[in-house]
């Protein structure tokens, strides 16, 4: 699947996406800024903000970047912080894969429900580290490949088909980390059975 087409799917879902993935993932979101621990003047970064469904969850004396790939997902998004007059929110469109920041712009970074959509997750993860400070968290809230075994031959089996709709089922975290040279810090289960995760790690 090419940057392209998951450009194309969320345009088409930007209609309906609050509808479906609004109260389905707000636990996970809920839990954001208790695990990104800003501070007053953090510079925050959420890559694929979709919507902006966390931005009202977001301390507003952080200076917020949201980026993403959907000009009709992030339309969305910009009404939202323009009805709840966020000053402190600055939305551009960019491709995650190719981050138009200098190396350490950001003191925190928030991928929520994201990192599973993108084609290639490990060099978006390097660009996520790229321009966050070093000792900075990056936090993912994302369902990642079971670790058990008929689970995880489960997700492995349906992701082909899931990715045609937007996502995949089998990012495998543990690769992800080895792969990006980040560490898990801290995970907890988010959702219905803890079918999501939420991972901070410390940018080394
Ligand atoms: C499942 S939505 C999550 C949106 C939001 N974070 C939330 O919590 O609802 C994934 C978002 O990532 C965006 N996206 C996918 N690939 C991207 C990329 N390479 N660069 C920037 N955004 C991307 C999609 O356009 C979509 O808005």
């Amino acid at each position: 699947m090419s940057v392209e087409y998951i450009e194309q799917v969320y345009n088409s879902y930007s209609g309906v996406y609050d509808f479906f993935f609004g109260k389905v993932f707000q636990s996970g979101r809920e839990l954001g800024p208790e695990l990104l621990a800003l501070s007053a003047d953090n510079k925050l970064l959420e890559v694929g903000v979709g919507t902006g469904l966390s931005l009202p969850l977001l301390p507003r004396n952080v200076e917020i970047t949201g980026i993403d790939l959907s000009e009709k997902m992030l339309a969305i998004a910009k009404k939202r912080a323009a009805d709840l007059n966020l000053k402190n929110v600055k939305l551009l469109k960019m491709d995650a894969t190719k981050l138009d920041f200098p190396d350490q712009s950001f003191d925190r970074i928030l991928a929520a429900y994201f990192i599973s959509t993108v084609p290639d997750p490990v060099s978006v993860v390097k660009e996520m580290k790229r321009v966050c400070k070093s000792g900075g968290y990056i936090v993912f809230l994302n369902h990642f490949q079971s670790e058990h075994p008929i689970m995880g031959a489960i997700d492995k089996l349906y992701s082909p088909l899931c990715y045609r709709i937007g996502f995949r089922t089998d990012l495998n975290l543990r690769k992800l980390m080895k792969d990006t040279g980040l560490e898990v810090e801290t995970i907890e289960p988010v959702g219905i059975l803890g079918h999501w995760k939420a991972v901070r790690c410390v940018n080394p």
